[in-house]
């Protein structure tokens, strides 16, 4: 029996997800069965979630991580990621970035080290993150991974929001609980409950997932040195914050609306024994115009909310192309080359409007370029050659009218928001149009 050890592969998936058939990674359940019976609901605990973990183990061969340790160190150690240390015995937390020295030996006990984000930093993170694509990007948040010593963990606690714990390299035990009682221990730096009384418990191996909702209590705790876990975790934010976001927005679109320039005026005001109490008057004529901006018809407010939905983490930190081609250049350069965006950009549609990294994109821009922002949203991914050749309807005859127009007229302007996403770094040009994540 041989010991070769192997980085595992994380394949990029197709880029049209196939809902109705079962998937290894949700335990032969189809997303489709997933989202109804699990997600949001109950946990689920998926054996061989990644089966060439197991493939490679009968063959006497063994798959680690495709991120080794010392690449996750680098990670917390250069200030472009988020990142912690727990310490338990005592417990103490401490936030990165750190000091090459401040992360213990992997053959030290009882410490974990989480790194956030982690999908933006190295692509089979992204090409992981992407399996969980037939959850709605809005939804999706980032690629979490831990490494710990053994014993380590950051102790038995509920999360607010769903996650996918995939066991990457070495095991770790987890203990999960449906208990009510919530209570944390005091004086902790952590959320740590006061009273865990564990109901279900496994050692997960390499290639095992637990799918865990919502407020389940948990505790993982690391069985190997060098022992990694992925989360991919979602975003679990309040009605109160989202409507916050759109309402800010929501008053400041407000600018764009000369009616509401007009001085109050009133003329029919009459002598007055209170002139303390704010006049019925002023109040009538702010409620007579409040009605135009009626929330449910401002589309101001729910793309508020899309457009905050769509922001790049407080972390991402976009730098523009070492040479930044020319507009002629970059439409050129489209007809071979894939646009893709860059890792750390976020988009969302609603409607007919795109938002990338906070921004609508889509506002005054040709149809084309709204197809190509479209296509980076769902895809993406963007070649206007390979759009080309895949044309069979009218949309895309367009399209090759659009590339003749481009080659024989001068170029479009730099204040083209595909160009200009371009060229803050947003948007990247890649070689080859296979894998949008692979540099
Ligand atoms: C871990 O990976 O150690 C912690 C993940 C979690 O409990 O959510
Ligand atoms: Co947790």
């Amino acid at each position: 029996m041989t010991n070769k050890l192997t980085r595992y592969q994380a394949p990029h998936p197709p880029s049209k997800l196939v809902l109705d058939q079962p998937w290894a990674l949700l335990a032969n359940l189809s997303p489709t069965a997933f989202m109804q019976e699990y997600w949001h609901k109950r946990p689920l605990l998926v054996r061989g979630a990644i089966p060439s973990f197991g493939i490679a183990k009968q063959a006497g061969a063994a798959l680690s991580s495709p991120i080794s340790a010392q690449t996750l160190f680098e990670y917390a150690c250069d200030g472009h990621s988020e990142a912690r240390l727990v310490k338990a015995k005592p417990w103490q937390l401490i936030p990165g970035p750190f000091q090459k020295k401040g992360i213990p030996p992997l053959t030290q006990k009882d410490w974990t080290l989480l790194v956030q984000g982690v999908e933006v930093r190295h692509p089979a993170a992204a090409a992981v993150l992407s399996w969980f694509r037939f959850i709605p990007d809005a939804r999706l948040d980032d690629l979490m991974i831990s490494i710990a010593g053994l014993g380590g963990g950051v102790g038995p606690h509920v999360d607010s929001y769903d996650v996918f714990l995939i066991q990457m390299e070495g095991r770790r035990r987890w203990r999960i609980s449906g208990q009510t009682d919530l209570s944390l221990r005091a004086n902790l730096p952590l959320k740590i409950l006061a009273r865990f009384q564990p109901e279900q418990d496994w050692i997960l191996e390499p290639g095992d997932l637990l799918y865990l909702p919502p407020n389940i209590a948990h505790e993982g705790i690391a069985l190997d040195a060098g022992c990694q876990t992925w989360s991919v975790g979602f975003r679990a934010p309040t009605y109160r914050e989202l409507m916050a976001e759109g309402l800010w927005r929501l008053a400041e679109s407000l600018e764009n609306r000369p009616d509401l320039d007009t001085i109050y005026a009133d003329p029919k005001q009459e002598a007055s024994t209170t002139p303390a109490l704010l006049p019925q008057h002023l109040e009538h004529e702010i409620l007579r115009r409040l009605q135009s901006v009626s929330l449910e018809q401002s589309p101001e407010f729910m793309n508020g909310i899309t457009a905050y939905l769509s922001e790049p983490k407080p972390h991402a930190l976009f730098t523009p192309p070492a040479k930044i081609l020319s507009p002629n250049a970059f439409w050129a350069a489209l007809q071979t080359r894939t646009l893709v965006p860059n890792p750390q950009t976020r988009m969302l549609q609603r409607g007919e409007v795109i938002f990338c990294n906070g921004e609508d994109v889509s506002q005054g821009q040709a149809a084309l370029i709204q197809k190509a922002w479209l296509a980076l949203a769902h895809d993406r991914a963007f070649t206007l050659g390979r759009t080309e050749n895949s044309s069979k309807n009218k949309s895309l005859k367009k399209l090759s009218q659009f590339q003749s127009r481009m080659q024989a007229t001068s170029p479009p302007s730099s204040h083209h928001s595909l160009y200009e996403a371009y060229c803050s770094g947003w948007l990247d040009l890649k070689k080859t149009a296979a894998n949008p994540f692979v540099s």
